[in-house]
């Protein structure tokens, strides 16, 4: 089997298909720096499904089982259906998922769903429509994600797990509303502590609000109980409610890390592989592939890369320098 450098084996993989968002979380990509003159990746630049599908062919014969497509916002990627059916049909992929902020999910759900997605997580910051616009900076109402979300759930995607980055002074105060609002929904809502993912962010550590604040706020409204993880590594760490109303999690990548049991690999929309998600470094996968490289000899340069991996970046935060030239989370997609 093949593990990293710590003893950790290759299971999942993340694929962002595109670095380009029609939101502009502040906490993400926030409008001063991703503006007119950003200079997104050109089209020809991008993995063609072609190419990100024999791509994972070879990730899933080096141990990948679970798969997620990511962004930027990946629906903004023309025809990823056809995408979605492709890497569905590989023998190997036991879990394949999409994260996106649900903007154009509500007209999606169902193609998706025809093309062998099985299952979907939503963005979600705030259930008050006011802040819910100023979090995403393009005015978008929350009302059409919540459609969405009622939507992917009706198609089959479920169940649908809700992501919930939660910043001081910003959405601390939607934590009980959201929490209410997918009670008994069947949904899995989660929250996020905000990280010092990229540079574009303004990360300070006084505008994370802990997993434990989160926790305690829940339990003292509806009372919950830890719950044992689905499998080792799993990122978030999962909570039921007593009175049987569903289950929501914590993703405490801040104040607990789990790098320990991290199995991510990450694929960006050039075709750059990171081992990290606050790696400053990629491999460059794209230009072996179109220089005419075979399936061993990718499979090498992947396994010979995933061997060496030291990255535990979560548990060395408070030793490595603030100013780090970090990908962005709109490149890598979480
Ligand atoms: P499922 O629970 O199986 O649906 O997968 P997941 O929890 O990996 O899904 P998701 O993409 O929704 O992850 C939630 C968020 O957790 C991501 O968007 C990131 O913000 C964060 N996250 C996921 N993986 C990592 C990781 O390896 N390291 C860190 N620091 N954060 C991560
Ligand atoms: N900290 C925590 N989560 C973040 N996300 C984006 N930026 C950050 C950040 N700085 C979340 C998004 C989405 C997922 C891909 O990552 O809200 O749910
Ligand atoms: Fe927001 Fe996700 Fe877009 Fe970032 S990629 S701006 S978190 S919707
Ligand atoms: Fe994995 Fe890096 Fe996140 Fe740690 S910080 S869990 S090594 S992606």
């Amino acid at each position: 089997m093949l593990v990293d450098a710590l003893g950790r084996p290759l299971r999942d993989l993340r694929i962002s298909v595109t670095d380009r968002c029609n939101f502009r979380c502040t906490y993400c990509m926030p409008r001063d720096v991703f503006d007119h003159d950003y200079e997104f990746l050109p089209r020809a630049e991008l993995l063609t499904f072609e190419e990100l599908t024999r791509l994972v062919r070879i990730f899933v014969g080096l141990g990948v089982r679970k798969v997620r497509i990511t962004g930027g916002e990946p629906l903004l990627r023309r025809g990823l259906e056809r995408l979605v059916a492709d890497l569905a049909a590989i023998d190997g992929v036991d879990d394949l998922t999409l994260t996106t902020n649900g903007s154009l999910l509500a007209r999606r759900a169902r193609s998706l769903a025809a093309a062998g997605l099985h299952r979907v997580t939503v963005s979600l910051d705030a259930l008050d429509d006011e802040v819910f616009r100023s979090m995403n900076d393009a005015d978008f109402p929350v009302a059409d994600v919540l459609e969405a979300i009622a939507v992917a759930d009706a198609a089959g995607l479920r169940p649908v797990k809700i992501n919930a980055v939660v910043a001081r002074g910003v959405n601390d105060q939607e934590i009980l509303p959201l929490a209410d609002y997918f009670r008994h929904t069947g949904h899995v809502l989660r929250f996020i502590e905000f990280m010092d993912v990229g540079t574009a962010n303004g990360w300070d550590p006084s505008a994370v609000v802990t997993a434990r604040e989160i926790v305690e706020t829940i339990d003292a409204r509806w009372p919950l109980e830890p719950v044992d993880p689905a499998y080792r590594g799993e990122v978030a760490r999962r909570w039921r409610y007593r009175d049987g109303a569903g289950e929501i999690g914590v993703i405490a990548s801040v104040t607990e890390p789990f790098c320990g049991d991290c199995t991510r690999l990450r694929l960006s929309a050039e075709g750059r592989l990171y081992t990290c998600l606050f790696a400053t470094e990629g491999l460059d996968l794209r230009g072996p592939l179109r220089g005419g490289a075979d399936d061993d000899e990718l499979a090498a340069l992947v396994a010979g890369r995933w061997r060496r991996r030291t990255d535990r970046y979560s548990e060395r935060r408070r030793e490595v320098p603030l100013d780090l030239p970090k990908i962005e989370m709109s490149y890598i997609g979480g």
